[in-house]
């Protein structure tokens, strides 16, 4: 299934680079100037709250580097469906570079806004690939998700901090949802805690799919002895999961769980994406792949 949405990506894009490129037109073509674009890839959401991350991301995009135009797409086809029938139509990777293929862009830097390098991400890795083999950009750079380096994971855990509730004593436990794969980036989410925990012991970093599970969270929590614990979304936006997994009243959410074991919680539905402090790290790695296209004339 996979090899067969490659190949349909690199025929689409392929077909695109002949129209755009007018390869029939007779006479001499001229030099295309050079027009530097960004594309910002989120997975995506249908939540409105979610917009309040969308927005901030946007704005701060346009405030650092001003001047050159941005482009959005989501990479959730379920999203864009539900999306669509509501009359909003956001455009998927391969469309959002083959609509800039045509509007004359040369140097495009795709910004994954993901938190973790998992499907997502390796699936634009991969159209990302497709439209540079077709050579219809002179410049195409994909800049890393959100935790990607060392470097990156140390201004997470900083983010982190400086963003936890200032009402919170050290005892209380502070619980971040993140979502969770079946990727191997999965692991990410363990280390992150573990680089957490070097700081501040009560901070812990649970998934909805993946490992760690709230039924692991619940009994370390339990072993720690806490009373009280923030149950905080590390997603970029407060989505359904945040409402529903973590803060809802079903049984089987974070809430109810936690709840039922006797440990107060203090639900917070912000999303990462609505804090500067991590919408910051994504804006320097949109900068690294600008100062790349800027090394290709
Ligand atoms: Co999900």
């Amino acid at each position: 299934m996979m090899v067969s949405r490659i190949y349909r990506t690199i025929l689409f894009a392929a077909w695109f680079s002949l129209i755009s490129s007018n390869c029939f037109a007779s006479g001499a073509e001229k030099e295309i100037p050079r027009k530097e674009g960004i594309l910002l890839v989120a997975f995506g959401s249908s939540e409105k709250s979610a917009q309040v991350s969308f927005k901030n991301i946007d704005k701060r995009v346009k405030a650092t580097y001003p001047g050159i135009p941005v482009r959005w797409a989501y990479t959730s086809r379920i999203i864009r469906d539900k999306l669509a029938k509501q009359g909003k139509y956001l455009d998927s990777p391969e469309t959002a570079m083959a609509k800039m293929q045509d509007e004359q862009f040369t140097h495009v830097a795709v910004q994954s806004l993901h938190t973790i390098g998992g499907a997502e991400f390796h699936d634009l890795r991969r159209t990302v690939g497709a439209f540079r083999m077709t050579g219809g950009f002179k410049s195409l750079v994909l800049g890393y998700p959100l935790m990607s380096t060392q470097e990156d994971m140390e201004k997470v855990v900083e983010a982190i901090e400086a963003t936890i509730p200032a009402k919170r004593s050290k005892e209380d436990a502070v619980v971040l949802m993140g979502h969770g794969t079946h990727h191997p980036a999965n692991a990410f989410y363990a280390a992150l805690m573990f680089q957490l925990q070097l700081d501040d012991p009560n901070i812990f970093v649970g998934t909805v799919e993946g490992y760690p599970e709230i039924d692991l969270l619940n009994k370390l929590l339990l072993e720690k002895k806490i009373k009280k614990a923030y149950l905080i979304p590390f997603m970029s936006v407060a989505g359904d999961h945040a409402k529903n997994d973590m803060a809802g009243a079903e049984d089987d959410s974070w809430l109810s769980i936690l709840t039922e074991a006797g440990i107060e919680c203090v639900p917070v539905l912000k999303g990462t994406a609505e804090f500067g402090e991590f919408v910051d790290i994504w804006v320097e790695h949109v900068g690294e792949s600008l100062k790349k296209l800027a090394e290709n004339s």
